[in-house]
């Protein structure tokens, strides 16, 4: 089972970038124990601040991975072409975000592209990738 997490702009500073929103830890560690602890599964990662080479990870894995677990960031809320990307794609979708997008700014209650992910998982700081890891598993 093919298994890509997806995340967008300034998410590379994750532990760094406001740390009573986002928490402390980096996502390369979270990754790495992620990867520890589901080793049957084949987990990829990939980060970008660039919405294109966001939108080229999409084509390039939509059409064989079993998943894809995404926090486009602050995309979520702009961009049309990633939701087109999105609906162009076989592959089912989790839109993720670490904070409760939901409990903060009007602007960030908007999602383009949630209407072509299979659900979206909000607020539960890292564990939501976790959270769209297992619920892949169990959708085989
Ligand atoms: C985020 C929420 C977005 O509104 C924000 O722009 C981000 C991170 C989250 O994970 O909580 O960059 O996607």
């Amino acid at each position: 089972m093919k298994i890509i997490i997806i995340n967008g702009p300034n998410l590379n500073l994750l532990g760094k970038r406001e740390p009573g929103i986002y928490g402390t830890q980096g996502f390369d560690s979270f990754f790495t124990l992620l990867s520890e602890k589901y080793p049957s599964i084949e987990l990829e990662y990939f980060q970008s601040n660039h919405e294109g080479q966001l939108i080229d990870k999409i084509h390039e894995t939509g059409f064989s991975y079993d998943g894809i677990i995404f926090n486009a960031g602050a995309y979520t809320h702009t961009s049309i072409a990633l939701a087109d990307a999105i609906a162009a794609i076989p592959s089912p979708v989790i839109e993720v975000h670490i904070s409760n997008v939901h409990a903060r700014e009007k602007f960030r209650r908007h999602s383009h592209m949630a209407a072509y992910c299979q659900g979206v998982i909000t607020g539960f700081g890292l564990q939501g990738y976790e959270m769209a890891i297992r619920f892949l598993i169990e959708k085989g």
